[in-house]
Protein backbone atom coordinates (compact mmCIF):
# COMPACT_ATOMS: atom_id res chain seq x y z
CA UNK A 1 0.00 0.00 0.00
CA UNK A 2 1.89 2.73 -1.23
CA UNK A 3 0.10 5.40 1.99
CA UNK A 4 1.58 3.55 4.23
CA UNK A 5 5.67 3.13 4.96
CA UNK A 6 6.15 -0.15 7.36
CA UNK A 7 8.99 -0.69 9.80
CA UNK A 8 8.89 -3.85 11.18
CA UNK A 9 12.41 -4.12 12.85
CA UNK A 10 11.72 -0.91 15.20
CA UNK A 11 10.60 -2.75 18.33
CA UNK A 12 11.30 -0.17 20.58
CA UNK A 13 10.49 3.37 21.80
CA UNK A 14 14.40 4.24 22.09
CA UNK A 15 16.50 2.51 19.60
CA UNK A 16 18.56 2.24 18.49
CA UNK A 17 17.88 2.62 14.99
CA UNK A 18 19.39 1.38 11.98
CA UNK A 19 20.17 4.04 9.21
CA UNK A 20 18.42 2.45 6.48
CA UNK A 21 15.32 2.67 8.24
CA UNK A 22 15.61 6.26 9.57
CA UNK A 23 16.27 7.07 5.65
CA UNK A 24 13.64 5.52 4.77
CA UNK A 25 11.45 6.93 7.85
CA UNK A 26 12.56 10.57 6.69
CA UNK A 27 11.98 10.02 3.05
CA UNK A 28 8.48 8.73 3.26
CA UNK A 29 7.43 11.22 6.34
CA UNK A 30 8.04 14.02 4.16
CA UNK A 31 6.62 12.93 1.32
CA UNK A 32 2.94 12.20 3.07
CA UNK A 33 2.90 8.77 3.91
CA UNK A 34 2.46 7.36 7.06
CA UNK A 35 5.25 5.70 8.82
CA UNK A 36 3.59 2.37 10.22
CA UNK A 37 5.71 0.28 13.33
CA UNK A 38 3.57 -2.90 13.50
CA UNK A 39 5.42 -3.91 17.11
CA UNK A 40 5.92 -0.39 18.89
CA UNK A 41 3.51 -0.53 21.79
CA UNK A 42 2.50 1.05 24.66
CA UNK A 43 2.17 -1.34 27.82
CA UNK A 44 -0.12 0.62 30.09
CA UNK A 45 0.61 -0.32 33.98
CA UNK A 46 -1.76 -1.68 36.21
CA UNK A 47 -2.66 1.97 37.87
CA UNK A 48 -2.98 3.03 34.42
CA UNK A 49 -5.45 0.38 32.99
CA UNK A 50 -7.93 1.60 35.37
CA UNK A 51 -8.01 4.82 33.04
CA UNK A 52 -9.44 2.71 29.82
CA UNK A 53 -12.92 3.78 30.01
CA UNK A 54 -15.03 6.60 28.47
CA UNK A 55 -15.78 7.82 31.84
CA UNK A 56 -12.66 9.01 32.58
CA UNK A 57 -13.05 12.33 29.59
CA UNK A 58 -15.34 15.22 31.61
CA UNK A 59 -18.03 14.55 28.84
CA UNK A 60 -17.80 17.94 27.13
CA UNK A 61 -14.54 17.06 25.33
CA UNK A 62 -13.63 14.21 23.20
CA UNK A 63 -10.36 13.87 24.55
CA UNK A 64 -8.27 14.21 27.32
CA UNK A 65 -5.35 16.55 26.27
CA UNK A 66 -2.29 17.52 28.75
CA UNK A 67 -0.29 21.00 28.28
CA UNK A 68 3.71 20.17 28.90
CA UNK A 69 3.92 23.54 29.61
CA UNK A 70 1.68 23.37 31.97
CA UNK A 71 2.50 20.31 33.18
CA UNK A 72 -1.47 19.78 33.57
CA UNK A 73 -4.76 17.94 31.97
CA UNK A 74 -7.75 19.17 30.35
CA UNK A 75 -11.69 17.60 29.60
CA UNK A 76 -10.26 14.78 32.69
CA UNK A 77 -13.60 14.23 35.07
CA UNK A 78 -11.24 12.66 37.78
CA UNK A 79 -10.26 14.61 40.67
CA UNK A 80 -7.09 14.31 43.38
CA UNK A 81 -4.52 11.64 43.42
CA UNK A 82 -6.29 10.41 40.61
CA UNK A 83 -5.94 13.46 38.22
CA UNK A 84 -1.91 12.90 39.28
CA UNK A 85 -1.95 9.06 38.12
CA UNK A 86 -3.96 10.62 34.94
CA UNK A 87 -1.36 13.43 34.11
CA UNK A 88 1.50 11.24 34.77
CA UNK A 89 0.43 8.63 32.15
CA UNK A 90 -0.16 11.30 29.10
CA UNK A 91 3.18 12.77 30.32
CA UNK A 92 4.64 9.65 29.86
CA UNK A 93 3.17 9.04 26.33
CA UNK A 94 4.65 12.13 25.26
CA UNK A 95 7.79 11.82 26.66
CA UNK A 96 7.96 8.28 24.84
CA UNK A 97 6.50 9.75 21.64
CA UNK A 98 9.45 12.66 21.76
CA UNK A 99 12.14 10.31 22.42
CA UNK A 100 10.88 8.30 19.67
CA UNK A 101 10.66 10.96 16.94
CA UNK A 102 14.22 13.02 18.08
CA UNK A 103 15.84 9.48 18.14
CA UNK A 104 14.31 8.56 14.46
CA UNK A 105 14.65 11.96 13.21
CA UNK A 106 17.38 13.42 14.86
CA UNK A 107 17.45 16.37 12.15
CA UNK A 108 13.90 17.77 13.55
CA UNK A 109 15.95 18.34 16.99
CA UNK A 110 16.00 22.31 16.21
CA UNK A 111 13.11 23.17 14.94
CA UNK A 112 10.69 20.71 16.90
CA UNK A 113 7.99 21.60 19.94
CA UNK A 114 6.14 19.45 21.60
CA UNK A 115 2.94 20.37 21.59
CA UNK A 116 -0.12 18.89 23.14
CA UNK A 117 -0.69 15.12 24.23
CA UNK A 118 -4.00 13.35 23.92
CA UNK A 119 -5.95 10.70 25.38
CA UNK A 120 -8.68 9.15 23.32
CA UNK A 121 -10.95 7.15 25.29
CA UNK A 122 -14.21 7.55 23.50
CA UNK A 123 -15.44 5.29 20.53
CA UNK A 124 -15.52 7.21 17.28
CA UNK A 125 -17.44 5.65 15.80
CA UNK A 126 -21.04 7.28 16.09
CA UNK A 127 -19.99 9.82 18.49
CA UNK A 128 -22.04 12.63 17.70
CA UNK A 129 -20.48 15.77 15.85
CA UNK A 130 -20.56 18.75 13.95
CA UNK A 131 -19.61 18.55 10.35
CA UNK A 132 -16.61 20.43 10.81
CA UNK A 133 -15.68 18.87 14.11
CA UNK A 134 -16.41 15.11 12.67
CA UNK A 135 -13.42 13.63 12.07
CA UNK A 136 -14.68 10.18 10.10
CA UNK A 137 -14.60 12.79 7.16
CA UNK A 138 -11.59 13.44 5.29
CA UNK A 139 -9.55 16.34 6.05
CA UNK A 140 -6.27 18.03 6.71
CA UNK A 141 -5.47 19.18 10.29
CA UNK A 142 -5.15 23.08 10.61
CA UNK A 143 -6.09 24.51 14.12
CA UNK A 144 -8.23 27.47 14.33
CA UNK A 145 -6.67 28.84 17.51
CA UNK A 146 -3.43 28.47 17.23
CA UNK A 147 -1.95 29.46 13.98
CA UNK A 148 0.86 28.05 12.47
CA UNK A 149 2.53 29.87 10.20
CA UNK A 150 3.37 28.00 7.73
CA UNK A 151 5.05 25.12 10.55
CA UNK A 152 3.74 21.67 10.27
CA UNK A 153 1.51 19.35 12.71
CA UNK A 154 3.32 16.09 12.94
CA UNK A 155 1.56 13.63 15.35
CA UNK A 156 2.23 10.19 16.54
CA UNK A 157 -0.52 7.89 17.70
CA UNK A 158 -0.35 4.72 19.49
CA UNK A 159 -3.86 2.13 19.62
CA UNK A 160 -3.81 1.25 23.29
CA UNK A 161 -7.07 -0.80 23.38
CA UNK A 162 -7.48 -3.92 25.38
CA UNK A 163 -10.04 -5.60 23.63
CA UNK A 164 -8.07 -6.06 20.39
CA UNK A 165 -10.18 -3.07 18.42
CA UNK A 166 -8.25 -1.50 15.48
CA UNK A 167 -8.08 2.21 15.08
CA UNK A 168 -9.57 2.25 11.24
CA UNK A 169 -8.81 5.23 9.52
CA UNK A 170 -9.64 5.91 5.91
CA UNK A 171 -6.40 7.95 4.08
CA UNK A 172 -7.24 10.01 1.01
CA UNK A 173 -5.57 11.58 -2.50
CA UNK A 174 -2.27 13.81 -2.43
CA UNK A 175 -2.40 17.02 -0.64
CA UNK A 176 -1.48 19.02 -4.56
CA UNK A 177 -4.75 16.89 -5.85
CA UNK A 178 -7.09 18.13 -2.79
CA UNK A 179 -5.64 21.97 -2.45
CA UNK A 180 -6.22 22.02 -6.50
CA UNK A 181 -9.42 21.16 -5.83
CA UNK A 182 -10.73 23.34 -3.48
CA UNK A 183 -8.69 26.50 -3.75
CA UNK A 184 -10.84 27.91 -6.25
CA UNK A 185 -13.18 27.83 -4.10
CA UNK A 186 -10.81 29.97 -1.20
CA UNK A 187 -11.51 33.58 -0.97
CA UNK A 188 -8.68 35.52 0.57
CA UNK A 189 -9.18 36.67 4.63
CA UNK A 190 -10.73 40.21 5.19
CA UNK A 191 -8.03 42.81 5.18
CA UNK A 192 -7.37 43.65 8.78
CA UNK A 193 -9.32 40.21 10.09
CA UNK A 194 -6.04 38.92 10.94
CA UNK A 195 -5.46 41.58 13.64
CA UNK A 196 -8.88 41.80 14.81
CA UNK A 197 -9.14 37.98 15.71
CA UNK A 198 -5.54 38.06 17.68
CA UNK A 199 -6.59 41.48 19.51
CA UNK A 200 -9.91 39.74 20.45
CA UNK A 201 -7.83 36.63 21.50
CA UNK A 202 -9.87 34.33 18.74
CA UNK A 203 -6.27 33.82 17.74
CA UNK A 204 -3.08 33.29 20.21
CA UNK A 205 -1.15 34.98 17.46
CA UNK A 206 -1.28 36.02 13.73
CA UNK A 207 -3.58 34.11 11.41
CA UNK A 208 -1.42 34.22 8.31
CA UNK A 209 -2.81 33.73 4.52
CA UNK A 210 -1.22 30.31 5.19
CA UNK A 211 -3.61 29.44 8.22
CA UNK A 212 -6.41 30.97 6.35
CA UNK A 213 -6.53 28.78 3.41
CA UNK A 214 -5.29 25.88 5.40
CA UNK A 215 -8.49 26.20 8.16
CA UNK A 216 -10.49 26.46 5.17
CA UNK A 217 -9.26 23.40 3.01
CA UNK A 218 -10.29 21.78 6.40
CA UNK A 219 -13.70 22.89 6.32
CA UNK A 220 -14.23 22.78 2.64
CA UNK A 221 -13.76 18.93 2.62
CA UNK A 222 -15.24 17.56 5.39
CA UNK A 223 -18.59 19.72 4.75
CA UNK A 224 -18.49 18.51 1.05
CA UNK A 225 -20.74 15.51 1.56
CA UNK A 226 -20.22 14.67 -2.42
CA UNK A 227 -16.27 14.79 -2.19
CA UNK A 228 -16.65 12.59 0.98
CA UNK A 229 -18.49 10.36 -1.13
CA UNK A 230 -15.95 10.25 -4.18
CA UNK A 231 -13.16 10.81 -2.89
CA UNK A 232 -10.49 8.07 -3.51
CA UNK A 233 -9.64 6.46 0.04
CA UNK A 234 -7.77 3.82 1.43
CA UNK A 235 -9.27 1.69 4.25
CA UNK A 236 -6.37 1.05 6.89
CA UNK A 237 -7.02 -0.68 10.43
CA UNK A 238 -3.95 0.39 12.67
CA UNK A 239 -4.47 -3.00 15.32
CA UNK A 240 -3.92 -2.60 19.14
CA UNK A 241 -0.58 -2.78 20.37
CA UNK A 242 0.51 -0.68 17.22
CA UNK A 243 2.01 2.95 16.64
CA UNK A 244 2.26 5.22 13.50
CA UNK A 245 3.57 8.57 12.68
CA UNK A 246 2.38 11.28 10.41
CA UNK A 247 1.99 14.49 8.89
CA UNK A 248 -1.36 15.39 9.63
CA UNK A 249 -1.68 18.86 7.87
CA UNK A 250 -0.51 16.80 4.43
CA UNK A 251 -2.11 13.18 4.63
CA UNK A 252 -5.63 13.02 3.98
CA UNK A 253 -7.00 11.27 6.60
CA UNK A 254 -10.08 10.36 8.23
CA UNK A 255 -10.61 8.47 11.80
CA UNK A 256 -13.79 5.49 11.50
CA UNK A 257 -13.69 3.76 14.37
CA UNK A 258 -12.05 2.97 17.43
CA UNK A 259 -11.50 4.03 21.22
CA UNK A 260 -8.49 4.11 23.20
CA UNK A 261 -5.56 5.87 21.47
CA UNK A 262 -2.76 8.10 22.42
CA UNK A 263 -1.39 11.03 20.39
CA UNK A 264 1.81 13.32 20.72
CA UNK A 265 1.32 16.39 18.66
CA UNK A 266 4.58 18.21 17.57
CA UNK A 267 5.05 21.15 15.72
CA UNK A 268 8.23 21.38 12.94
CA UNK A 269 9.69 24.52 11.67
CA UNK A 270 9.36 24.27 7.93
CA UNK A 271 13.49 25.38 7.60
CA UNK A 272 14.01 21.43 9.59
CA UNK A 273 12.81 19.38 7.24
CA UNK A 274 14.75 17.65 4.27
CA UNK A 275 12.72 18.36 1.85
CA UNK A 276 11.14 21.57 2.70
CA UNK A 277 9.51 22.19 -1.29
CA UNK A 278 7.27 19.24 -0.19
CA UNK A 279 5.77 21.56 3.28
CA UNK A 280 2.01 22.57 2.28
CA UNK A 281 2.99 25.80 2.77
CA UNK A 282 5.55 25.68 -0.21
CA UNK A 283 2.60 24.10 -1.92
CA UNK A 284 -0.01 25.81 -1.66
CA UNK A 285 2.66 29.52 -2.25
CA UNK A 286 3.20 27.52 -5.44
CA UNK A 287 -0.16 26.68 -6.60
CA UNK A 288 -0.92 30.17 -5.64
CA UNK A 289 1.59 31.75 -7.41
CA UNK A 290 2.05 34.08 -3.01
CA UNK A 291 3.70 34.54 -0.36
CA UNK A 292 1.24 33.09 1.95
CA UNK A 293 3.43 33.61 5.55
C1 LIG B 1 -7.85 12.96 13.45
O1 LIG B 1 -6.71 13.44 13.56
O2 LIG B 1 -8.60 13.41 12.61
C2 LIG B 1 -8.31 11.85 14.37
C3 LIG B 1 -7.36 10.74 14.43
C4 LIG B 1 -7.70 9.71 15.48
O3 LIG B 1 -8.16 10.07 16.56
O4 LIG B 1 -7.47 8.53 15.22
FE1 LIG C 1 -7.29 15.13 11.92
Amino acid sequence: MDVIETFDRVTSWDGPFENSDMQRALVALESGKVLYFPSVSFPLNPVERAFLTPSCADGKSKNISYDPAEDAVHGAAAAGLERKRLTAMLRRYGDAAQEFLLGLMPGYRAGLERARTSFRPVEIKGRPSSGRKDDTRLHVDAFPSRPNQGRRIMRVFTNVNPHGQPRVWNLGEPFDDYAQRFLPTISPALPGSARVMQWLHITRSLRTPYDHIMLHLHDRGKLDLRYQESAPKTRFEFPSGTTWIVFTDQMLHAALEGQFVFEQTFRLDVGSLARPEQAPVHRLEYLTGRMLV
